[in-house]
């Protein structure tokens, strides 16, 4: 390997002369100068090639460059008079492998195109922000549950029961034991952890086969779950706010180029405090059927409700207390109306949706299985669930995000497919 730099490191070399190697992501020439952006992985560069200065074989190269050729460029670094940026004065140039006919970027494309050729799409500024954003708000999470003194355990992909609604599991034929099911998030497991390790997370690809085409929807994505020993509702909103704090924080300081790029509003990110604005699901319909939506009291939130309670709270906010009969079998009943368990799904600011669901679990063997029985979940295959409140039960909450719909928020990016590198959905599986 040759010592060539990073963009990334640049500024540590103003003045020298130094080797990059990327690919050419945009080219502009005024006949006598060329102006080649170069991306190189962890960032973009504009290198000028002044041809009159250059050797014949170097201009031959500059002047033949195509679109998204992989190149090595030796230049020496200067700073941009007013901006901070810099730029690469090219001394000479070569092309490692000369791209034809690259099929993305000469003119807009529809999303049917982008997703097709999403192998290459991956490469252009605005997914290129998103991916870093991504790997932002991944570390922030393991930085914030480490000094929160978390351990990380890994949940199954493939399970034996259905941790949430039965209508989007993905089922096969596991040998001669039955169906299997990729799993649909790995808070049952988290809860078996707990008593061993108090606090844990776990963060991986979950699967729903979910029917719906909705810009919030896709049948494979990452979801990061946590749970707590000896935590009510209130702990568990509280650790909510401070984990979604942490990670904006995070994002405002180490990617503030990505969500230029992505033309995002940095101000409503830096408006993002705790504590988080609260109100019941009851109050939540309230408002939104003064705002003219049919929501009634015994109905979850369509995606135009989500889009109407932005237009009230400009920061994320906690619906709690929801109808039992809406919730999963876990959620514990609030002890003051059983007709409501202790949960709260937190809404994203600006119409992004539901980042966060949780609640409070049941800790009662009977009341437990009372809920299993009303919800049909098989026992047999459950015991070992239960079991947790036989031997040493103790209150506890928990939660699951979304990844892809925190990053959709952060980045300001409308439709989660661009969230993920490679997103699945009920009509695409390529590339
Ligand atoms: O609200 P959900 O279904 O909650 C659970 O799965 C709990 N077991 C989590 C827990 O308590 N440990 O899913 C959690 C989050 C949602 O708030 C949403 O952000 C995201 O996962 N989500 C989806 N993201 C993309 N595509 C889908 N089809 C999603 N379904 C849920
Ligand atoms: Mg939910």
């Amino acid at each position: 390997m040759t010592d060539y730099i990073l963009v990334t490191n640049i500024a540590a070399h103003l003045g020298q002369e130094v080797e990059l190697k990327g690919w050419v992501s945009n080219l502009r020439s005024s006949g006598k100068i060329s102006f080649i952006e170069i991306r190189d992985g962890s960032g973009f560069i504009q290198a000028v090639a002044n041809l009159a200065q250059l050797s014949e074989a170097a201009k031959a190269v500059a002047e033949g460059l195509t679109h998204e050729s992989s190149v090595r460029v030796i230049g020496v670094v200067t700073k941009h008079p007013k901006r901070e940026e810099y730029e690469l004065q090219v001394k000479s140039i070569e092309v490692i492998q000369r791209a034809e006919n690259y099929p993305l970027g000469r003119k807009e494309h529809g999303p049917d195109f982008l997703l097709e050729h999403r192998h290459l799409w991956l490469r252009s500024k605005s997914q290129w922000a998103i991916q870093r954003i991504r790997n932002t708000i991944i570390l922030a999470t393991y930085e914030f549950f480490q000094s929160e003194n978390f351990i990380k355990i890994d949940a199954p992909v493939i399970t034996g029961v259905a941790c949430e609604d039965t209508t989007t599991l993905f089922e096969f034929e596991y040998f001669d034991l039955g169906k299997g099911y990729l799993s649909q998030s790995g808070q049952l497991y988290l809860e078996a952890a707990i008593a061993a390790h108090g606090r844990v997370f776990d963060f991986g690809p979950v699967f729903r086969a979910e029917k719906s085409k909705t810009r919030k929807h896709l049948t494979e994505f990452w979801m990061m779950d946590a749970e707590m020993a000896f935590f009510e509702h209130e702990d568990n909103l509280k650790l909510q706010e401070r984990l979604v704090c942490h990670i904006i924080r995070a994002v405002l300081e180490r990617n503030r180029a990505e969500l230029v790029l992505m033309s995002r509003d940095i101000s409503k990110l830096e408006k993002v405090s705790a504590p988080f604005d609260r109100i019941t699901h009851q109050q939540a319909v309230e408002v939104l059927r003064a705002r003219g939506s049919s929501i009634t009291e015994d109905l979850d939130l369509g995606a135009n409700d989500e889009t109407l309670l932005a237009q009230v709270y400009d920061k994320p906010l906690f619906i709690e207390r929801w109808p039992t009969k809406l919730k999963a079998f876990y959620m514990k009943r609030d002890p003051a109306d059983a007709r409501y368990v202790l949960s709260a799904d937190l809404m994203a600011p600006e119409g992004f949706g539901e980042l966060i669901g949780g609640s409070q679990r049941e800790d009662s063997a009977d009341r437990l299985r009372e809920r299993m029985l009303e919800q049909n979940v098989p026992l047999d295959k459950m015991q070992w669930y239960l079991d947790q409140r036989i031997y040493g039960s103790v209150p506890h909450s928990g939660f699951g995000f979304g990844l892809e719909r925190l990053v959709s928020w952060i980045s300001g990016c409308e439709h989660i497919r661009e969230t993920i590198p490679f997103p699945r959905m009920i009509y695409r599986i390529q590339p």
